[in-house]
């Protein structure tokens, strides 16, 4: 037993007064992800001023209805052929699923309007969509979004008829970084007055104009950053429930090639496809665009987390989020400094006061945090404004407490560092072992051989495995955990990739079982299945190579918030809301005695 409590009184170390950073304000040019999946993908066609004779409309609607009748799973199919030929198109796909929709309406409802088509003409005639505000409407009529906003209100004016409201960016504005600020204006504009009720009739079409009839596509990284200004700007409107809903289109030289790639995209909900939705074959192709999260052959999907904090760490680590006091911690350990933010006040640092290198922070049972330090482990009070030494931390050669979670009994599992690793990756030998203790600091150390730099250590839902990585070796194992005795059954789970640079930090189990994995130097975290070793989300630090580990939080456990270190460029803390429903699992509490 080495509780230190002798050194308690003379021991307590006061905080200095806390240093705040200023949240960041801008949002323009960050990512946000929804966690809602739900949406049924809508793949649209716009025929624009084609084809030429309703001979050809015949024979394109014959071969697209016969196409969609023998898809297993269709997406939710809209069609928007020329005025002329609207009849003729409800009648050829009567039975097949696919929507017909008109690529304009009125303003006016009646009268002597020449050339004119009023909403309620196309809906009548049985009509289920209409589009408004397509950019060549915008640029060649000179349509405004004050005049797409009233045809957007004529068409849910009519019962049952819904409306694709396009919006987009030139190249200009593009290259002038205006996209968000562009699409944003037009989707608020574009629907101003509409009733949240109506949120379900509509779609929106983001189609960046220098991407249509070009055959230059966006990227999917592009189209996703756009979706969430859209996604944004809609919730702004319509609330951040309905804008979940509203499903949100690409369009702009979509084929074949770029829709699984487009659609892999969490806020990419459909396509509205122009020329490919001329030639049959296209269109059904891009109909049956590669399911998201199909197994073998869909790739990972890719996501940016943002900056939260400009805390420029030396080495930050050890993100906990505490549901008690809904509060991010973590600390930047060589400084020896404890971060805690709750999302919404500035975040804050307690300055270095603690006179160690920090390992990690956790949660204790009952209020206030444990904090594992090079030369002591400490316990901090609520207000966390004074730091005791409860222990020492279990010294063999020249290591320090690295990283540890709580286990989901509520003991402190606990890897140590190799100190000579810092000098050099081949440095030293392989001296740090990994400890486990419980609120009398007897350590248990959990594994029969030791290592240079443990890492990875988490636990999922039932707390019956334990992953662990060394991360010289860049290989992630399971173990069986039981409740009481060592580890056992170890198994590889994953190797990192050798275009990989860098190895396996420190991780966090998700809700589902998978395994969250910082991968420091590479630039990303990723989620591996660890059934499978198989990657299917990959979040990027975009110029920070080095996260350095990761863990849920919010109020709904469904952000990611990422460490990093400074070195090369990076120190900032970064957030990712989850796609799909993906959330955390409550961190553990050590269950040891308050001080
Ligand atoms: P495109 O057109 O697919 O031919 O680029 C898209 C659109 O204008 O809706």
């Amino acid at each position: 037993m080495q509780i230190l409590v002798a050194l308690l009184a003379s021991t307590a170390l006061a905080f200095a007064p806390r240093a705040t950073v200023r949240a960041p304000t801008s949002r323009l040019g960050s990512v946000w992800y929804d966690a809602q999946p739900q949406r049924r993908a809508l793949i649209a066609g716009n025929w624009k001023l084609n084809p030429s004779t309703a001979q050809d409309a015949d024979a394109l609607l014959a071969l697209l209805a016969s196409n969609v009748r023998t898809m297993a799973a269709p997406p939710e199919i809209v069609i928007f052929p020329p005025m002329p030929y609207l009849q003729k198109a409800l009648e050829a796909v009567d039975g097949t699923g696919i929507a017909v929709g008109a690529q304009d309406i009125s303003l006016e409802e009646s009268g002597a309007f020449t050339g004119e088509v009023a909403a309620s003409m196309v809906r009548s005639l049985g009509c289920d969509w209409a589009l408004v505000g397509h950019s060549e409407r915008r640029t060649h009529y000179d349509e405004t979004d004050e005049i797409c906003n009233k045809k957007v209100q004529k068409c849910l004016a009519q019962d049952g008829l819904k409306v694709i409201l396009c919006v987009g960016e030139t190249e200009d504005e593009f290259e002038s970084e205006l996209l968000e600020t562009i699409v944003s204006l037009q989707v608020r504009k574009g629907l101003a007055g509409v009733d949240v009720a109506d949120a379900d009739r509509i779609a929106i079409a983001y189609e960046p104009i220098w991407a249509i009839g070009t055959g230059k596509v966006a990227t999917p990284e592009q189209a996703q950053a756009a979706h969430v200004a859209v996604r944004r700007a809609l919730s702004e409107v319509l609330g951040a429930e309905a804008a979940r809903r509203v499903r949100v289109q690409y369009g702009g030289s979509v084929t074949p090639e770029s829709v699984d790639r487009l659609m892999a995209q969490p806020d990419v909900d459909g396509a509205l496809v122009g020329g490919a939705s001329l030639v049959a074959e296209k269109f059904s192709r891009i109909c049956e665009f590669s399911a998201p999260g199909t197994p073998e052959t869909a790739p990972p999907r890719e996501i940016t987390a943002r900056v939260a904090v400009a805390c420029q760490n030396a080495l930050g680590e050890s993100p906990i989020w505490s549901q008690r006091t809904n509060t991010l911690y973590w600390v930047s350990a060589v400084e020896g400094e404890l971060w805690r933010w709750n999302c919404e006040d500035a975040p804050y640092k307690i300055v270095p006061r603690f006179g160690t290198t920090l390992g990690f922070v956790a949660a204790r049972a009952g209020g206030g945090l444990l904090l594992g330090g090079e030369d002591a482990i400490l316990s901090l009070d609520e207000t966390a404004r004074e730091a005791i030494v409860l222990a020492a931390p279990p010294m063999e050669g020249d290591t320090r407490p690295n990283d540890g979670r709580v286990d989901r009994d509520g003991r402190m599992v606990m890897g140590m560092y190799n100190n000579y690793h810092r000098a050099g990756a081949s440095q030293g030998e392989d001296n740090s072992g990994l400890y486990r203790f419980g609120a009398d600091f007897e350590y248990e150390e959990l594994l029969d051989y030791k290592f240079r730099v443990s890492n990875c250590c988490c636990f999922p839902a039932d707390g019956r495995t334990v992953y662990f990585a060394d991360t010289p070796t860049r290989k992630i194992y399971a173990f069986d955990y039981p409740k009481s005795g060592k580890p056992s059954n170890r198994r590889l789970i994953w190797t990192q990739p050798p275009h990989w640079p860098g190895g396996p930090d420190g991780a966090q189990c998700d809700a589902e079982g998978m395994i969250w994995v910082a991968l420091n130097g590479a630039g990303r975290v990723v989620r591996i299945d660890p059934a499978t070793g198989a990657i299917d989300l990959v979040v990027h630090t975009p110029g920070c190579p080095t996260p350095t580990s990761c863990t849920f939080g919010g109020p709904d456990l469904d952000e990611l918030f990422i460490t990093t270190a400074a070195r090369p460029a990076g120190g900032k803390l970064f957030r990712a809301k989850m796609p799909f429903g993906i959330k955390g699992l409550p961190e553990p509490e050590w269950q040891g005695a308050n001080n």
